[in-house]
């Protein structure tokens, strides 16, 4: 039987309450690890570290807005404090802007979503950074919209291309005192954040799968597995990388 990819580590998860998230922190749950929850929705937090515990898994969490540097400083002490360390990170919250013509781009809600899918997790990889020791491994959210531009989401794209930017550099930055730094670039993936785009009418599911590889979108655990590979030591000699789980869609 094979071993459990993240027994006894510690690994702190934002954007835990849902979709992405969610899967992956059940998942990192299931593959030994205690896990420590951040999301900004205090409910669906509480829902998921109740669904780990009650599964027989370690978890804990703390309500907190990435975008918020102080806060998130806070709820890494709070998971060390609770676990003792932190080995792993998936810093996953992030927020997609509706599509929208560059032009008309609401300057505020350009701000907003810097703030919250390019500083927040700035601020995540600061305080993790200061109390992970070597061995550990980040892995950030970006999309396959950080490695490709698209028509209507350039906000959002830009926001993308950032995180990008962040890990490679703080990969090179950390690889030498032993922590790796990756990304993973999810292609269109079944998620809350996808049903409200579809709902409001900004987005053509089947317009963007009909050209994609797999022609179809991914389900919120097949991202979770990349992250819990790239979290794992099975990916020991990868840092600086960007991995697409996107059905092929970046390959045509
Ligand atoms: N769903 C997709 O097709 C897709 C594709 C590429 C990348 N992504 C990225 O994956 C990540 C997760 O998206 P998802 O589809 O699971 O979305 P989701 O909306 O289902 O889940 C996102 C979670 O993050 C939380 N969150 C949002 N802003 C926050 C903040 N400021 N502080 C703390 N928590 C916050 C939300 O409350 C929610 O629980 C995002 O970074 C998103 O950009 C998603």
């Amino acid at each position: 039987m094979s071993e459990s990819l993240l027994r006894d580590r510690v690994v702190f998860v934002t954007g835990a309450g849902s979709g992405i998230g969610r899967a992956a922190a059940q998942l990192f749950a299931e593959e030994g690890a205690a896990i420590f929850a951040i999301d900004r929705d205090e409910q669906s937090l509480d829902q998921v570290v109740g669904h780990i515990v009650s599964a027989g898994g370690r978890a804990g969490g703390q309500a907190c807005d990435v975008a918020r540097l102080n806060d998130v400083a806070d709820a890494v002490n709070a998971a060390v404090s609770k676990f003792g360390r932190i080995d792993g990170a998936f810093n996953n919250a992030g927020i997609a802007p509706p599509a929208v013509d560059t032009s008309l781009v609401d300057p505020l809600l350009w701000q907003k979503a810097f703030d919250i899918n390019v500083a927040g997790i700035w601020h995540c990889l600061r305080a993790e950074l200061t109390v992970m020791e070597p061995g550990g491994s980040i892995v950030n959210t970006a999309s396959v919209a950080g490695m490709a531009g698209l028509p209507g989401s350039a906000l959002y794209s830009a926001t993308k291309h950032a995180v990008v930017g962040l890990t490679r550099s703080v990969a090179a930055e950390y690889g030498p005192r032993g922590i790796r730094v990756n990304a993973i670039a999810p292609g269109l993936t079944r998620t809350a954040m996808v049903a409200a785009l579809i709902e409001n009418g900004d987005m053509d599911p089947e317009a963007l799968v009909a050209h994609s590889p797999l022609r179809r979108m991914a389900e919120p655990r097949e991202i979770g597995e990349a992250a819990l590979w790239l979290l794992s030591n099975r990916s020991s000699f990868v840092t600086g990388h960007v991995l697409a789980v996107d059905g092929g869609e970046l390959a045509v």
